[in-house]
């Protein structure tokens, strides 16, 4: 299949990805279809299960387009989640009510043994077919966002079958035993190469590999666990699709760790959290890759002068740089449509 190459003065959102400056920014947000919608809430209700919704690819586009249509953003992100690696690698996945993801846990060898080696395609068939539906239903000048959990963070779930306070089970395995911890990553690795490459064929402009629970890790771990497979999963794809753009975002993770991520993985852009100190990220990154972030989601749910106060703060370090943007982390359910409205206005007043 022939990757599309889309101009890039068509969408604002890769001319900076690719190297060029734009006044105002171009802007999205982490978790931007979600519960906060209530046209989101409305298709929610009438599917069962979130993964049946991820999965059926007539409604997964109509959600990815929704915040673009409500909001006029500069992307949009295929709706889906990064559970739905281990789920194409026949783990059981489902969500509970009220209470997140559930996995059958992967946390011995006769477990391991019992994952796929490769992807279900039937199961990730249905994601490229999203995209490609997303993408013919979007205008040109919008991106479309694709997207994974990086192996670290993917295994975090999977080991211990659902989210954790602390990441301790899968941090536990990642010490007692090595050698199966390391099967399971370079799994998660080569199953993740084949869906980026599969999201990016049917149509997706650029892939973010979401790293939520980077900053839980030791240097030696973050290294072996987080960059290593990062660093491979990118020139894997770049290898099958030269000009592929990446995103990192190795979320709660020092300076020090996110700067060596981006100089060793080459990515397009880095994600930045609202921990991340924004003068020493211009200083230290501006001139390597573009920078999306990094607004806390609880300004913008607290919203009045606090949000205004620190939309202009970033804004103003960020202006003359390759800037995107965004949320240091996803939107929170709880957050008023109206303080979205007011942070993308001000974002494109001050331009
Ligand atoms: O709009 C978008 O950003 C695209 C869709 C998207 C979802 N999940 C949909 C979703 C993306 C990019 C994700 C990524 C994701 N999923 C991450 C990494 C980013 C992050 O936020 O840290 C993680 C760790 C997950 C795993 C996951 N999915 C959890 C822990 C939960 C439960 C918590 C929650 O917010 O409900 C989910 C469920 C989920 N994924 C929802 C959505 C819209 C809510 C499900 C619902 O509608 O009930």
């Amino acid at each position: 299949m022939k990757k599309k190459v889309r101009n890039r003065s068509e969408s604002s959102l890769l001319a900076v990805i690719d190297g060029v400056v734009t006044q105002p920014p171009p802007i999205w947000f982490m978790r931007q279809a979600g519960r906060y919608l209530p046209e989101y809430r409305k298709i929610r209700a009438g599917t069962g299960d979130f993964v049946e919704l991820c999965l059926n690819p007539a409604l997964a586009a109509e959600v990815t387009l929704q915040p673009v249509r409500r909001f006029g953003l500069d992307a949009a992100i295929l709706f889906s989640d990064i559970l739905l690696v281990p789920h194409a690698l026949g783990v059981k996945l489902w969500f509970e009510q009220g209470e997140g993801p559930r996995l059958e846990p992967v946390n011995d060898q006769p477990a391991f043994k019992r994952m796929r080696e490769n992807l279900d395609r039937v199961i990730v068939g249905q994601v490229y077919e999203t995209v490609a539906k997303a993408r013919a239903l979007l205008a040109n000048e919008i991106a479309l966002i694709g997207f994974c959990g990086a192996p670290w963070t993917v295994a975090t779930y999977l080991v211990a079958g659902r989210g954790t306070e602390d990441q301790a089970p899968a941090k536990e395995l990642a010490m007692g035993d090595q050698i199966l911890f390391g099967k399971i990553i370079d799994r998660l690795t080569t199953a993740t190469v084949e869906y980026l490459i599969g999201q990016l064929r049917a149509g997706v402009d650029v892939v973010q590999i979401f790293d939520t629970w980077a900053g839980v890790l030791d240097p030696e771990g973050y290294e072996r666990w987080c960059v290593k497979p990062t660093v491979e999963i990118i020139a894997k794809i770049r290898s099958a699709i030269p000009d592929a753009r990446v995103i990192v975002f190795p979320k709660g993770v020092e300076f020090s760790g996110i700067e060596h991520l981006v100089q060793a993985s080459r990515a397009n852009a880095v994600s930045l959290d609202a921990s991340v100190d924004r003068k020493l990220a211009r200083r230290r990154l501006g001139s390597r890759c573009a920078i999306q972030g990094n607004l806390d989601p609880l300004t913008l749910v607290a919203g009045g002068e606090a949000l205004d106060k620190e939309i202009d703060e970033i804004m103003e370090t960020f202006h003359g740089t390759r800037h995107i943007f965004n949320l240091g982390h996803g939107i929170r359910p709880e957050t008023p449509i109206a303080h979205v409205e007011r942070m993308i206005a001000r974002v494109r007043r001050r331009a």
